[in-house]
């Protein structure tokens, strides 16, 4: 390992941490020096929402927590079959929906999963080939009225999705790809140079719910991991390289889901 790599990883692992005596006496985080909160939630383009249904009641399977979890796998073979609107729904709730709003400013959002000082980073956007009623495009998931707004008009992305899922096909032409994006300065705002090991932790959680949702109602799912981050966020409009501006919003984490196969290839 050359001195580089050897620098760098030490960074990375420093970057794990929590408070350590390094941090006593350093900058106040924005929240500390009481500068503005930014919006919790990103606001949709103003075209035409596509509401979501919340009655779940018939989708979710009589599966309880220790069948969830011992059956829960990452599942790259999909059915040939659409995915309801009902069930993307669940499974759009189960990883961002949120459950109420809090704070002064109602500024705070409470979700179904934990985050970090409830700050809830990411934003949700879905490459839809299949899905009852939808036609196949980019959409964004609006998590304050449970809707769907149309992010891109483009129903061929496949080849362009497998390419920066690092030639992932299974991904690429899933019935759904779930990328989630994060918009660091929400984190970055109260935990200042902190909230980076919080926000990697936070993806996590949503992605695990999404497992245990999928699970749930008969769907598969694999964390995506391997993706080209200029590919993906040029694929989603977002503008690459480093920045350090409080709206820069990047690819963090993706998911591909199907219909699950009976009993799943291994
Ligand atoms: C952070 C993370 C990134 C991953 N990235 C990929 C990926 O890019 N491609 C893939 O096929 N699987 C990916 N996976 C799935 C793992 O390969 C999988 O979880 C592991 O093999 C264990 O299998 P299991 O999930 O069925 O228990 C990823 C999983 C995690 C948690």
């Amino acid at each position: 390992m050359n001195d580089k790599t050897r620098y760098e990883i030490l960074r990375q692992r420093e970057m794990m941490k929590a408070y350590t005596a390094a941090d006593v006496g350093t900058e106040p985080t924005d929240q500390q020096q009481k500068l503005p909160a930014p919006a919790p939630v990103k606001s949709g383009k103003g075209g035409m929402k596509i509401p979501l249904p919340l009655d779940f009641e018939n989708i979710v399977q009589d599966k309880n927590l220790f069948a969830l979890l011992a059956e829960r796998e990452s599942c790259r073979v999909y059915r040939e079959e659409e995915i309801s609107l009902k069930e993307l729904s669940f499974l759009l709730w189960a990883t961002q929906g949120i459950r109420h709003f809090a704070g002064k400013m109602k500024q705070v959002t409470f979700r179904n999963v934990p985050s970090a000082g409830s700050r809830h980073p990411f934003e949700t956007y879905l490459f839809i080939n299949k899905t009852e009623g939808l036609t196949p495009g980019i959409y964004h998931y609006i998590p304050t009225d449970h809707t769907l707004e149309l992010w891109e008009d483009y129903p061929d992305y496949e080849e362009e999705l497998t390419d920066a899922l690092c030639g992932q096909e299974f991904a690429g032409a899933a019935p759904v790809t779930f990328v989630w994006s994060v918009i660091p300065y929400r984190s970055e705002w109260r935990y200042g140079r902190k909230s980076h090991k919080y926000m990697l932790i936070d993806a996590g959680h949503v992605c695990e719910n999404l497992y245990l949702a999928c699970e749930s109602i008969g769907c598969g799912t694999c964390a995506i991991g391997a993706y080209d981050q200029d590919k993906l966020d040029e694929l989603l409009g977002f503008i690459t390289g480093p920045s350090a501006e409080t709206d820069n919003e990047f690819a963090v984490y993706a998911a591909s889901v199907g219909k699950k196969r009976e009993p799943s290839p291994k």
